[in-house]
């Protein structure tokens, strides 16, 4: 089966005691078994629930791994494959990463003696180097947040092998319609399915997807332990969202790409960071790497100071200031003081997040209508 007819089919079966073409939403908490001591399928909502199972299934299958666990958001989903390690391991990390993962790393998981460290993942040699012998898990986002950095993904999964190094990958802004990091050889994915998996800003989510049963059983013992599943009504509304995240993806990198050459071209903006645009350091590598289009995330630095910053992404109309991203409605956002406030400022600063640096989320409405929007904002 192609993408399209794998996230319209699989884990939609129809309900076999009605018909229903859309399967029923199973709210219970917890049910009946057969005997005492003897276990259904499910027993306890927490552990198994079957509008959740159907998602889960249809995340595997479109993530070509082996079977998918879904949390009640993304960060929970990153804190369980950190849940993995022990004290005294260590955590290499991407540079370029969600501010959220960060400040989860170095304010919480850090706390359990497990040390953390942040490289540049764009060049894999560099980054192996940062290896050390207690590294027990390797985090990378492609592209990065929010410089839209692009990491080669299969290399640096080569160089983790030698050293026995999980690899996991932030796959929220590429999501599997582009690219699909378990081909690549890495181990595990994420994805906060806020974003483009429910595509319409109106639910809360996030998923693992394990490349075999080993490390599948190991992530579904911590998420039961801990429990940080995904209701089920949020369940239905991220199966529902992934039956046209292929199309709305493809429409919404068009877009994209149509606006960072329209922004390249105008003088009032320093600099463009968007993958798809040839003189961006990663175009070759997300040629390979991203299959249709080069993503919906674009970032660009205007000529001015943080004043001039704020004051462009506050005068938008269609683009909303929010932060998150992958909607159908398009969002600005001033990364240095709202998706990566979070961040130390010097960690910041070292890694490139300006003051001047406005992050755009790329929706579905019509590109002349952004353009224009965008154009009104820069002023003359
Ligand atoms: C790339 C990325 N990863 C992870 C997260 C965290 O996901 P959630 O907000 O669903 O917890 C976000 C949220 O913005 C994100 O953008």
């Amino acid at each position: 089966m192609k993408f399209r007819t794998k996230s319209i089919h699989i884990g939609n079966e129809c309900d076999p005691q009605t018909g229903a073409v859309v399967p029923p939403i199973h709210v219970a908490s917890t049910y009946v078994q057969p005997g005492a001591g003897e276990w259904g399928e499910f027993d306890y909502s927490r552990s198994g629930n079957p509008t959740r199972k159907n998602l889960e299934r249809t995340l595997a299958a479109l993530e070509s791994g082996h079977a998918a666990l879904a949390f009640s958001s993304g960060m929970a989903a990153t804190h369980a494959v950190t849940m993995l390690l022990q004290s005294g391991d260590h955590i290499l990390a991407g540079s370029d990463i969600y501010g959220g993962t960060y400040r989860l790393l170095h304010k919480i998981v850090d706390r359990s003696n497990i040390s953390v460290s942040l490289a540049d993942s764009t060049q894999p040699a560099r980054f192996a180097e940062a290896i050390r012998p207690n590294t027990k898990l390797i985090w990378l986002e492609s592209p990065g947040n929010p410089l839209m950095s692009i990491t080669d993904i299969a290399a640096i999964v080569q160089l983790a092998k030698e050293h026995h190094v999980i690899v996991a990958v932030d796959n929220t802004f590429a999501t599997p319609a582009l690219t699909r990091p378990l081909e690549l050889g890495a181990d595990v994915v994420m994805h906060s399915a806020t974003k483009y998996i429910g595509g319409h800003s109106d639910a809360l989510g996030g998923a693992l997807i394990a490349k075999d049963q080993e490390l599948f059983e190991r992530l579904y013992f911590v998420q039961n332990a801990t429990g940080a599943v995904l209701s089920p009504f949020e369940s239905f509304l991220m199966s529902r969202g992934l039956k046209t995240l292929a199309l709305r993806v493809e429409a919404q990198c068009a877009t994209a790409m149509q606006l960072a050459d329209w922004l390249a071209a105008d003088p009032r903006i320093r600099r463009v960071l968007y993958p798809g645009i040839p003189s961006h350091p990663g175009h070759e590598i997300a040629a390979r790497q991203m299959q249709g289009g080069f993503g919906a995330m674009l970032s660009f630095e205007v000529e001015g100071d943080y004043a001039r910053t704020k004051q462009v992404a506050e005068s938008t109309k269609l683009f909303q200031l929010a932060v998150s991203l992958g909607a159908v409605e398009s969002l600005i956002e001033q990364p240095a003081s709202m998706s990566h406030a979070s961040y130390d400022a010097e960690d910041r600063a070292a890694h490139g997040i300006t003051d001047g640096l406005i992050r755009l989320s790329v929706g579905l409405e019509a590109f002349d209508d952004l353009r224009d929007d965008l154009d009104q904002a820069l002023g003359s």
